[in-house]
């Protein structure tokens, strides 16, 4: 897929109301979305997926690396919390991107994405180093400059590059060397005031996560609930983060939601429950159709770990390839080893003992029964993008076809579709209108928990099957003249446009089994 299939995908989105440019009357806001009919059923039934296998059922009764079933239980936390908690998180001080500014073009650059053509011999002989945006229209023109200016060249990020040498560097679309200011902290989180006065003193944050609110809550869960480590804590809710650059439609957002589960284990278990994890959640995507070789899983380096993270079992993305990324990658969701990191800065901070008091572990005892163990529990972090699921869903699912009445097509694996089926009469007349009215009614009637159905009478037949195509509505069912007499109806699947004859009274079931719903 090239840029372009991401302009259609987006004029799609527009066109059949999933997604809309917040504010769009008002000229729009820059890194604000609004989900429109279409959009906002299939955010829902996307969140509703993660809820039942994360929370309801998890991981679909199959047991964890215990041999137990897994434990979860939800939480739902305020966005804004006491702003100690973002000190102690870390999010105060060090949440910020180090931003790079060309005086000379005003273009603002995150510095960790910015690399460098060096010379391959190390010496510069007093000639620039040429800076480029990986991706870019700058990285092929700069790197002409450089094998000019060089012969063979390397690259470097710019963030090895040493501050007094700044002054050398070429700016990605500059003309004039020297032009990048040093890297510059900007904090992402949005500042909100308290109460009437609003002074200093009643500074608050808009959360940048939904995960410290789970940590902030762990002893209650603990203390009012009968869940035993390991165990986990899932949520889903909104995020805020003032992001320099957002950009590619909503996947860099400034206000979108996570669905997170922090799940708590004791240390010598982290790494067994990290891989379940990390398995689990890729195969959950591959159930929803993000299942070729647009999806990957990446292992993190370990100079890509945060600090906390550097001795534990690992971290990794899973990772599609959107249009805008392709032929790379974007990260949809990640998996990380917390260790204890979090508990113990809110143990610190809030001067409260978080300490678990584990009854089967610990020495055994002459009487059979074990000594016990404290301890603050290890954290494995699932934490996925909903925005970006759904980016990712609505991206995979953007089929082109010439052949078709509907050259574009969505093909939305039939648990997220927002629209379920659709019902036709094939003409508005001859007691049509009337039969598929009752059907569709039925249907409505039984399915209405898993999402819509739609009933439409107006248009050629051949229009109606376009416009639930770019739905992505998976089943049509239209009563035409042989319906009365043979009590019959025809279903067309949206994926092959193949078409078949069903009983009316089986077609209840057929769509339930098709649907996986009661
Ligand atoms: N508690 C861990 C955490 O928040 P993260 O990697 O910063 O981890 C998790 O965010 C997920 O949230 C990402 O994998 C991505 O899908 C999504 N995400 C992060 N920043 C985003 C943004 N600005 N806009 C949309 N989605 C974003």
């Amino acid at each position: 897929m090239s840029i372009s299939s991401m302009d259609k995908i987006m004029a799609l989105a527009k066109r059949r109301g999933f997604i809309y440019q917040a504010s769009e009357i008002y000229g729009g806001l820059n890194g604000f979305w609004d989900y429109g009919p279409l959009g906002a059923q299939l955010k829902k039934n996307l969140r509703e997926a993660w809820w039942q296998d994360v929370v309801l059922f998890p991981c679909g009764g199959a047991p964890g690396p215990s041999g137990e079933p897994v434990r979860i239980v939800p939480l739902d936390t305020s966005i804004i919390q006491h702003p100690r908690v973002w000190e102690a998180s870390g999010h105060l001080g060090g949440f910020s991107d180090p931003m790079v500014d060309c005086r000379e073009t005003k273009a603002r650059y995150r510095s960790d994405h910015l690399m460098v053509y060096a010379p391959a011999s190390g010496d510069r002989g007093g000639k620039p180093l040429f800076c480029f945006l990986p991706d870019s229209p700058s990285e092929q023109k700069q790197k002409k400059k450089a094998e000019k200016a060089f012969g063979e060249v390397i690259t470097i990020p710019l963030g090895s590059v040493p501050r007094e040498e700044f002054a050398s560097v070429l700016g990605p679309d500059a003309e004039k060397v020297g032009s990048l200011t040093e890297p510059r902290a900007f904090n992402l989180m949005f500042k909100t005031y308290i109460g009437a006065t609003a002074t200093e003193d009643d500074v608050a944050y808009l959360r940048p996560e939904t995960a410290q609110g789970i940590f902030v809550q762990f002893k209650n869960v603990l203390d009012t609930t009968r869940v035993k480590v390991p165990f986990g804590i899932a949520q889903t809710g909104k995020a805020f983060r003032n992001e320099v650059t957002p950009r590619n439609f909503t996947f860099r957002s400034r206000e979108f939601e996570l669905m997170e589960i922090e799940f708590f284990c004791h240390a010598s278990e982290a790494a067994e429950w990290y891989r379940f994890w990390r398995d689990t959640r890729m195969a959950w995507w591959k159930s929803l159709g993000l299942a070729g070789e647009n999806l990957q899983l990446r292992e993190h380096d370990k100079d890509e770990l945060a600090h906390y993270a550097k001795d534990g079992a690992g971290t990794s993305d899973i990772e599609y390839r959107f249009p805008f990324t392709a032929p790379g990658f974007g990260e949809l969701e990640g998996i990380a080893h917390r260790a204890a990191f979090d508990l113990t800065q809110h143990q610190k901070f809030a001067r409260t003992n978080l300490e678990y008091f584990d009854a089967e572990r610990g020495e055994l005892l002459p009487n059979g029964s074990r000594k016990g163990e404290k301890y603050l529990p290890h954290v494995i972090e699932p934490a996925a993008g909903l925005d970006r699921g759904v980016l990712a869903i609505l991206c995979e699912a953007f089929t082109e076809d010439a052949s078709r009445p509907s050259p574009e097509l969505m093909k939305i694996h039939p648990r997220l579709a927002p629209i379920k089926a659709a019902v036709f009469p094939l003409v508005n007349k001859d007691g049509m209108p009337e039969l598929s009215e009752k059907l569709y009614t039925e249907l409505r009637a039984r399915f209405y928990r898993s999402g819509l159905i739609e009933h439409d009478v107006k248009q050629a037949i051949g229009k109606r099957y376009a416009r639930m195509d770019e739905a992505g509505c998976p089943y049509c069912f239209t009563v035409d003249g042989e319906t009365r007499e043979s009590q019959s109806v025809t279903v067309r699947d949206r994926d092959t446009g193949a078409q078949e004859r069903l009983a009316l009274d089986r077609v209840g079931d057929w769509l339930a089994e098709k649907l996986g719903a009661p």
